[in-house]
């Protein structure tokens, strides 16, 4: 079981105000904080970051969405991070995401959908990588 994994707090989540309780129900699960960044995805980088999809009908949508506002994007620890976090977030539809899970209660569709959480130690190394200089990750 890994111990990193990589998650963004995408822009629907920061316009609607949701930061801060994001943040919280992260520590309140036991994950710290090794890196963390304000940042903007330009549409570039965003087509980058989500090459894997690049063959599916919602590329496109993905794309444009999480280049069009500021995220948070952050490396967290926990003893198996990636399987804790994914629970922790729930299901990437909102509507099928286990109530108190923070897609349940944040999210707005299957698109808008708050978070995002690595689906693999392989993919977190990778897209923290993609945010983060090594140095910047304190762990
Ligand atoms: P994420 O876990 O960040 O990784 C891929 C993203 O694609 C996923 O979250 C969703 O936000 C998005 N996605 C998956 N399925 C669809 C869909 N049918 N329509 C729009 N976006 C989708």
């Amino acid at each position: 079981a890994g111990k990193i994994t990589f998650t963004m707090i995408k822009p629907d989540a920061v316009k609607n105000g949701h930061i801060g309780a994001i943040l919280a129900d992260i520590n309140q699960a036991g994950f710290k904080i090794l890196a963390m960044k304000y940042t903007k995805l330009s549409a570039e980088k965003a087509g980058e970051f989500y090459e894997v999809h690049k063959e599916r009908p919602f590329y496109g949508e993905l794309v444009d969405f999480m280049s069009s506002g500021p995220i948070v994007a952050a490396v967290l620890e926990k003893e198996n991070a990636v399987e804790d976090f994914r629970k922790l977030i729930g299901a990437t539809n909102p509507a099928e995401a286990e109530e108190g899970t923070i897609r349940a209660k944040f999210a707005t569709s299957i698109g808008e959908n708050a978070v995002h959480g690595a689906d693999s130690d392989d993919n977190a190394e990778r897209e923290a990588s993609f945010h983060f200089a090594q140095t910047e990750i304190y762990r």
